[in-house]
């Protein structure tokens, strides 16, 4: 029997990486994919190359959809495809929004999914907490979407392209994604490493104590993405699904720190707590998008793992690599 196709959109980036890792990692052939990725301001990062060798990579722009077409040639329509790939970083999308939406909001990727004659690719496609507006606890999927900053403009905008233009799609709207490095180490630094590496050196750092997330341990996420593919391909179920993805926990950066003091055994005085209306950060930031994540939890029965036993993972890895 033919394999089944996942394709990973923004394989290169912190998700993707994860992702591919986990997806090669299948040992059952019966339940095992063919993968291929993408890529797009450089070539394939080497050691990821040799981490999954049996994936074929990419160059595509999601801006003008090229490199779409080589996609089709050498791998053909894919079963599923995850779309990691965005303008992910809030500041740069403020800086840039034509560049956000234009990245974010997949018109190429979904134009390209509709030019095949059978039009039923699942695509799962990642959204942010940041759609919300931030200004309650626990929000819900059904709660209006009103994004204060550039980036939760596009992702809205993303959402309502493909809520209107697909009818096989699961959106994830995930809180911050936190866990240990990927194989081959991306660019931007990574919360919990950066909160260790500053406490650890004995810096005293101000934290935010009044900007409440859900942070979602990042083989969590790859779960739920592994989840979703298998009800597509193993059930044959089609899905217009919005799902909010974080942890169980509702934390400030102030308790993030204190978690990675408390596994350390760093001074918890380092952490200074300060107002988040007190620093400038060059782009509105919601205050509470904590989410209710009832429904994810009930729709692929999974329970995400605690935030201090995610952080300890995350310190583990990091202490073992
Ligand atoms: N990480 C988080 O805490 C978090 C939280 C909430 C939601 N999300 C969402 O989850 C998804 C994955 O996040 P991430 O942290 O893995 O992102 P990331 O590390 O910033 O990776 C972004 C990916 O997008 C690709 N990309 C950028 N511009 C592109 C373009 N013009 N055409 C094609 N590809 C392009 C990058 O490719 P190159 O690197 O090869 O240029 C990279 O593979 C994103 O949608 C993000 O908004 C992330």
């Amino acid at each position: 029997m033919m394999k089944k196709r996942v394709l990973v959109i923004g394989g290169s980036g912190y998700l993707g990486q994860h992702l591919l890792q986990s997806l090669s990692q299948i040992e059952d052939p019966a339940l095992s994919f063919d993968i291929a990725f993408t890529h797009h301001s450089s070539p394939p990062p080497q050691p990821l190359l040799t981490a999954i060798p049996q994936a074929l990579a990419f160059p595509l722009d999601l801006r003008s959809g090229h490199g779409l077409d080589s996609v089709s040639q050498a791998f053909g329509q894919p079963d599923v495809v995850v779309n990691c790939a965005a303008l992910s970083v809030p500041r740069a999308c403020e800086t840039d929004p034509a560049a956000a939406m234009s990245i974010n909001v997949p018109s190429a990727l979904v134009k390209w999914l509709s030019s095949f004659r059978e039009n039923n690719t699942l695509l799962i496609h990642l959204s942010t907490d940041q759609v919300y507006e931030g200004v309650k606890s626990f929000y819900k999927e059904e709660d209006e979407t009103i994004p204060v900053n550039v980036y939760g403009k596009s992702k809205v905008a993303a959402e309502q392209f493909i809520c209107t233009n697909c009818f096989n799609f699961a959106i994830l709207r995930s809180s911050i994604i936190y866990g240990p490095q990927t194989i081959s180490p991306v660019p931007k630094s990574l919360p919990i490493q950066w909160m260790d590496g500053v406490l650890g050196r004995g810096d005293s750092v101000e934290f935010f104590h009044d900007e409440f997330r859900c942070p979602v341990y990042v083989k969590d996420v790859v779960t739920i993405i592994k989840k979703l593919i298998n009800v597509w391909i193993s059930e044959g179920k089609q899905m217009q699904l919005f799902l909010n993805v974080g942890g169980p926990d509702r934390v400030s950066r102030v308790h993030m720190a204190e978690a990675v003091a408390h596994i350390r055994g760093y001074n918890t005085s380092l952490i200074k707590p300060v107002s988040a209306s007190s620093i400038d950060r060059g782009v509105e930031s919601p205050a509470d998008i904590s989410m209710d994540i009832t429904k994810l939890m009930r729709t692929l029965d999974f329970s995400p793992t605690p935030f201090i036993d995610g952080v300890r993972a995350t310190l583990a890895a990091a202490a073992g690599s």
